[in-house]
């Protein structure tokens, strides 16, 4: 996978030089400009706070919020709880699934797409449920499905 210009990893990493109570603040900035944890920007990062990669790693796992792997520029969830499930929201699934030509979990190679599973979007009476970054799309159906990828960009 090609990396990124982590340039601005170096500039943000500095302003915490040798403060390992910096590192989760660290984390989430680079986050906020990637999209995720970039290993070259996490090396810089390494070096400057002073911490050992492997720690690195170990709390980017621990916390859900943080992504060692570069997402889609559109995040779909798509709910599986039991609500949306009776009215078909396996039927959903399996349309983003079969059109994206992903599973769950994965991001398309063009990096247009990340497809996820929750277990309840917490909108039970619009189900079937989609939310794709902040929007809510119910009543889902895999003709909207067609129709909600190509209005994607
Ligand atoms: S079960 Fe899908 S929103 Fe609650």
């Amino acid at each position: 996978m090609e990396e990124p210009d982590v340039s601005a990893v170096k500039e943000l990493a500095e302003g915490y030089t040798g403060r390992e109570d910096g590192l989760i603040t660290v984390l989430q900035e680079i986050q906020q400009i990637y999209g995720y944890l970039p290993e070259q920007g996490l090396k810089i990062v390494s070096q400057a706070l002073k911490i050992p990669m492997s720690r690195i790693f170990s709390i980017a796992t621990f916390y859900s919020q943080f992504y060692l792997e570069r997402r889609g520029r559109n995040i779909i969830r798509v709910c599986r709880g039991t609500a949306c499930h009776v009215r078909g929201g396996k039927a959903v699934l399996e349309t983003f699934e079969k059109r994206l030509g992903i599973s769950d979990g994965q991001t398309t190679p063009d990096y247009r797409f990340t497809l996820e599973t929750v277990a309840c979007l917490g909108a039970c009476a619009m189900g079937p449920v989609t939310l794709v970054d902040s929007k809510y799309y119910g009543k889902m159906t895999p003709v909207k499905v067609e129709t909600l990828i190509d209005s994607l960009p």
